[in-house]
């Protein structure tokens, strides 16, 4: 039997690097990596051909304007990447019988929820990065309802830029350190997320949707923060502040935990406790450094 071939955009990001090393040990299937030097996805028409040309089984998009801050100054350029060219994609995925895996977030919603977010609650997105994501799920489905969504939050891994990597370099150069406890969610190791993307790849005949998928458990970035600084045995103190001390440009969701149960139960995925996928993490980094 031919081997299934998976082309993933974006590919030099932290969820692209990640399924790069998952890669590396999975035989059963053939991988075309696209860096945006390769395949910028706003160029629609250096899309369609490539895709045509390639006819993957599979197309994993990870490409997309992260900067959550910069979009609220760039709003045509986040909804040209989030948006339009998702829409773009999962219209030639369609004619050509590619299944479409695409990544969302948990800022489509608001956070004025105390439970966590099911697939089917309304999404109200607070700033313009959410509402560009939201755009693109909106256009995947629209023009292609077999597509699969993947919403996550908080991604972490040892590529990159985020969270994790910068506590840890802070933590090294400072005794003391301020973090906001008032935004709750659940972090998500890039490594994980991939698995859950090959699992989700191989799965033929999944329904399309959106789903959702995290590590397990509910914490503040101070207590994410105050973990890392156990786990290296940091010289640092962490000092719990609100978010009101850290205006940002864009404002963002005070609780955005998600519901990870349909994933679970259509796909079988286990879901990693967020301790366990951040000791790897580290150990990934401080092995790497
Ligand atoms: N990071 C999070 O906390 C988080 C949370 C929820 C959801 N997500 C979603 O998860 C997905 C993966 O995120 P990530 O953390 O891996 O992001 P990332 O590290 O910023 O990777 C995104 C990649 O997309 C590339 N890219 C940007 N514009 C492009 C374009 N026009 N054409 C082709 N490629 C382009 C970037 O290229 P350059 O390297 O050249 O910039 C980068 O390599 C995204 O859909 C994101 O919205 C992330």
């Amino acid at each position: 039997m031919d081997k299934m071939h998976i082309i993933v955009t974006g590919a030099n990001g932290q969820v692209g690097k990640e399924l790069r090393d998952l890669a590396d040990g999975i035989g059963d299937a053939e991988f075309t990596f696209l860096s945006r030097e390769d395949l910028p996805i706003e160029n629609f028409e250096l899309v369609r051909t490539v895709l045509q040309f390639r006819k993957p089984d599979v197309v994993i998009n990870c490409a997309a304007y992260t900067a959550v801050d910069n979009a609220e100054s760039f709003r045509d350029l986040a909804f040209l990447i989030n948006g339009e060219a998702v829409g773009v994609m999962a219209a030639v995925c369609s004619e050509l019988g590619s299944r479409f895996i695409h990544i969302s977030t948990d800022y489509v919603f608001d956070g004025t929820s105390h439970i966590p977010y099911r697939e089917t609650d309304p999404t109200s997105p607070v700033n313009t990065y959410g509402a560009s994501k939201l755009e693109g799920e909106e256009q995947a489905l629209r023009f292609n309802s077999d597509s699969i969504i993947l919403r996550t939050s908080w991604v972490y891994s040892a590529y990159g830029k985020n969270f994790v990597k910068t506590m840890v370099k802070l933590m090294g150069e400072r005794k003391e350190l301020n973090v906001v406890d008032d935004q709750f969610g659940s972090p998500t190791y890039a490594a994980d997320l991939a698995n859950a993307l090959y699992r989700i790849a191989r799965s033929k005949h999944a329904p399309g949707g959106i789903y959702h998928f995290s590590n397990g458990g509910v914490i503040s970035w101070y207590q994410f923060a105050q973990t890392i600084a156990q786990i290296i045995a940091a010289d640092c103190v962490v000092h719990p502040v609100p978010s009101s001390s850290y205006p940002t440009p864009a404002r963002r969701p005070a609780y955005s935990v998600m519901n990870t149960d349909r994933i679970r139960e259509v796909f079988g995925l286990e879901i990693h406790p967020w301790r366990k996928s951040l000791e790897k993490c580290i150990k990934k980094i401080s092995t790497s450094a």
